[in-house]
């Protein structure tokens, strides 16, 4: 590929003519934005140790207010993006929330997407559009676009969550906003009792559902004997996993990000494909190391990394004695809806 020409190679009187213009010349920038064979990402394999993190969300609670923060949380920001920037990819925003007992995070809806990963605590709850959500450890729990929604905690413990958002993307966009709003009425509906059993929906007069969201929490006993039983199942099946979808329609339960489940077998080495999204690893039980693109993350249990899109991601379960269970976000709805998916290998 040969060199091409640079900005400085230019007379300054006609670079000064073009900006004068608002116009700028592109072979000085070409191969940058379309650079050989595969994209230069900003995102840097990361990691977040839970052990780490968790006394200074304590300490936030101890600092800071609900009322002066409105959502109690520490971002988890990708350096590669500038830490300002609080991306932990391109597209995907990660937050670890804390709620205390008493507190009540006040009700509004907004134009990103988001889910929670329940990580520690008893007794919280989010209201989404209505419906009360229990928040126990490992329950996936959405935020679609323009639902509202507001957390409170009737329980003695505090309350941790990880929150999942595509803000990065929605931001870039300029199409990210939010209202307030009143406290919601409790509806009495629950899509996580109606959509319980695999394969079956419910149908009043013949009708399927017409809610775009019609499951909105994801309890983990579910997701768990789910992949418990596809192991016994298939005992020679190397990539034990299960896909957060929706009952409905069976597409990716939200837009732009999806959502997955991993059961490693004791002692399993797994070698994900390489593909082009991003995606976020949180260790729900077990323990487990993370290696991407030569760095190696130990894992313990609600510890968080992410790996850049267009990466081999080799996830290992450390304990030969117990299988280990992994939360994964990944960019792939985007890409499969922009037609930029692709798998390497
Ligand atoms: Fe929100």
């Amino acid at each position: 590929m040969n060199e091409l020409g640079r900005l400085e190679d230019l007379p300054a009187d006609y670079r000064e003519a073009l900006t004068q213009l608002n116009l700028v010349p592109l072979w000085p920038s070409l191969r940058a934005v379309l650079p050989p064979g595969k994209p230069r990402p900003n995102t840097q394999p990361t990691f977040w140790s839970y052990e780490a993190l968790r006394p200074l969300l304590m300490r936030a609670g101890e600092l800071t207010p609900m009322e002066k923060a409105e959502r109690r949380v520490l971002v988890l920001a990708n350096p590669g993006h500038g830490l300002e920037n609080m991306k932990a990819s391109a597209a995907i925003y990660l937050g670890m929330q804390l709620l205390l007992p008493g507190e009540w995070a006040p009700a509004h809806r907004h134009t990103p997407n988001a889910v929670r990963m329940i990580v520690e605590g008893e007794g919280a709850y989010t209201t989404v559009d209505g419906e009360k959500c229990p928040m126990r450890r490992g329950d996936l729990i959405l935020t679609p676009t323009g639902l509202w929604h507001e957390h409170g905690h009737d329980g003695t413990e505090p309350v941790v969550w990880l929150d999942v958002l595509d803000l990065p993307v929605v931001y870039y966009l300029e199409a990210s906003y939010a209202i307030e709003g009143r406290r919601q009425a409790v509806k009495p509906e629950r899509g996580d009792v109606v959509y319980a059993r695999g394969g079956i929906v419910p149908t009043p007069v013949f009708a399927r559902s017409g809610k775009a969201y019609p499951m909105l929490r994801y309890p983990w006993v579910e997701a768990r004997a789910a992949l418990v039983a596809l192991a016994a199942d298939q005992p020679d099946l190397a990539t034990v996993q299960v896909s957060y979808v929706n009952p409905e329609t069976g597409g990716d339960a939200l837009n732009i990000l999806g959502f997955h489940a991993l059961m490693l077998r004791p002692g399993q080495t797994l070698r994900l494909p390489v593909r082009s999204p991003a995606s976020v690893f949180h260790l729900i039980e077990g323990g487990i190391t993370a290696e991407v693109e030569g760095q190696t993350f130990p894992l313990a249990e609600a510890a968080t990394c992410c790996a850049p899109g267009y990466t081999a991601v080799t996830l290992r379960n450390r304990h030969a004695d117990q299988p280990a269970f992994v939360f994964v976000a990944d960019e792939a709805p985007l890409h499969k809806k922009l037609g930029l998916f692709e798998v390497r290998d």
